[in-house]
This record gives structure tokens, sequence and C-alpha cells, in this order.
């Protein structure tokens, strides 16, 4: 997927709005000590969770199809790290892993259970004998009004870029295939008044507990245990995260 202009604002963004997402990185450093490397960091991004745990020391691979957010990663010259350009539904890599996992609701961008599916079994190939595959699902995607027209989300400084950044929002949910279209809208100003403006368009499909764990059975997996935050607490009707633990 092109994200040529946003990837360079993924790191910066990550840390000025979400808040309560990156207290994600203890679950994963805490499952990646229990179930060991290689590990695999399916839609790996700009390498967020991967950074971290290579400072562990962990040899990881790590797969995304976004070649912008990938040479991000790159720069960051991570010591026992791989790059792979690579779609999840579909990869072939030469190595099995004792622990994969997608990070921050990057599953649900797969839009049809069919695709789901496949990327389930696309991992399951890649998984050693008694490998683990974690998945952090948004239960909440769904909620809120079906239709959102453009509102400001945030007005920052990217310190970085010597910029001022006004990004807008917007989405539509479609009821009947359950998934959310976001359309966010980034104006960039420079002190000399030079202006930088893009889109970015995002879909998440819908996943509740039950279907995930008919997918997950009927892909072949067992399920070890599902979180409802990164603290491994119980999963209940409130939870802000559904974080699956299978092998
Ligand atoms: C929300 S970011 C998450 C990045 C990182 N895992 C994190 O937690 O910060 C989602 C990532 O999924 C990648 N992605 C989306 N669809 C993909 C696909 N079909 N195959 C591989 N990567 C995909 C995007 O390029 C993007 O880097």
């Amino acid at each position: 997927m092109k994200r040529k202009n946003y990837a360079g604002f993924y790191d910066w963004e990550f840390e000025l709005i979400c808040t309560r997402q990156r207290h994600d990185v203890k679950l994963w450093k805490k499952l990646a000590t229990k179930y060991g490397g290689p590990i695999l960091d399916i839609c790996c991004g700009t390498g967020r969770i991967t950074q971290e745990l290579a400072k562990m020391g962990f040899e990881i691979t790590a797969l995304d199809n976004s070649p912008e957010m990938l040479e991000i990663l790159e720069k960051k010259k991570l010591p026992k790290v791989q790059t792979v350009l690579a779609d999840m539904r579909d990869f072939s890599l030469d190595r099995k892993f004792k622990f994969a996992f997608i990070s921050y609701s990057s599953f649900q961008q797969l839009l049809s259970l069919e695709d789901q599916a496949k990327c389930l079994n696309t991992i399951k190939r890649h998984l050693t004998d008694d490998g683990v595959l974690g998945i952090d699902i948004n239960p909440h995607v769904l909620e809120g009004s079906d239709v959102q027209e453009k509102e400001i989300s945030y007005i920052a400084d990217f310190p970085a870029r010597n910029s001022r950044v006004t990004m807008f929002t917007s989405h539509k949910i479609d009821l009947k295939n359950q998934i959310k279209h976001w359309e966010d809208t980034y104006v960039e100003i420079y002190p000399d008044g030079r202006k930088n403006e893009f889109i970015n368009r995002e879909s998440l499909k819908g996943c509740n507990r039950d279907d995930m764990q008919l997918l997950f059975e009927k892909c072949g997996y067992n399920i070890i245990d599902v979180f409802g935050d990164f603290d491994g607490g119980e999963m209940t009707e409130d939870s802000w995260n559904m974080v699956w633990v299978v092998s």
C-alpha cells in the first residue's frame, strides 16, 4: 500500500495521539520473552514494536506491504532485524518462527473473512510446531456515528520538520460489510507559508469475539489466551482491546 506522505508522520503522530495504544509494547515484550525468537512482526510499519524487541536481543523478521514504512524502519539500523516487503495474506519465507504477532488492529485492515483466513493460514505455515501467534484487535471499530463529517482532530507542531500540522478526520461506517472507512487530511504549514497537503485513507473491519474464535478454529489454531488489556487482564464487554494468543 502506498503511504508516501503518511509514513513520515507515523512515529510522530503515534507519540502525539496514541496515548492508550502505546502501552501495548509491554505486552509484546512479555509474550516475546515467554515464547522466544525468532520473531515475525507482521504489519511492522516503522518498527514501533520491532525496535523495542530488537533492544532485547531478539532476531526479528519485520514484514509490511508499504515500502515507505519499511524504509523508515531500515533507517533505524536495528541489529538482527530483517525487513520483508510482502502482503500479510500471501508471503513465503524460508524460515519458521516461535512467535509471530500483529499489533495495533492491523489485522483488521483485511476487509473480508476470506482474506483474514488466507492470512491466518499463511502465518500458520510460518510457525514452528510450538509456535505462537498474537493478534491485537480493536473490538470498538464499528462504534460511534455512522457518518462523521470532516472535523479537526488535532493541531500540533512537528519540530523535526519545522512545521505545524492540522489534521482533519472524517469517517463512514459501512454496516452491511462491517467496515469503517476513515479519510484523514493532513495540512502542513512551514514558517515561510509553504503548504504540504495530503490524504491518508484507512479502513478497518469490525471483528467480534465469536467470529475471531471461529476463524482461528477453522484455520487450525488452538486458543491459548484472550486478553482484554495490555496487562493480561480478562476480556469483558468493556475491554478496550481483544488480544488473542493462539498456537
Ligand atoms: C497501524 S500500522 C501498525 C504499525 C505497527 N505494527 C505498530 O503497531 O505501530 C498498520 C501497518 O499495516 C500495514 N499493512 C496494511 N495492510 C497490509 C497488508 N495487507 N500486508 C502487510 N502489511 C499491511 C501498513 O502498511 C502499516 O504499516
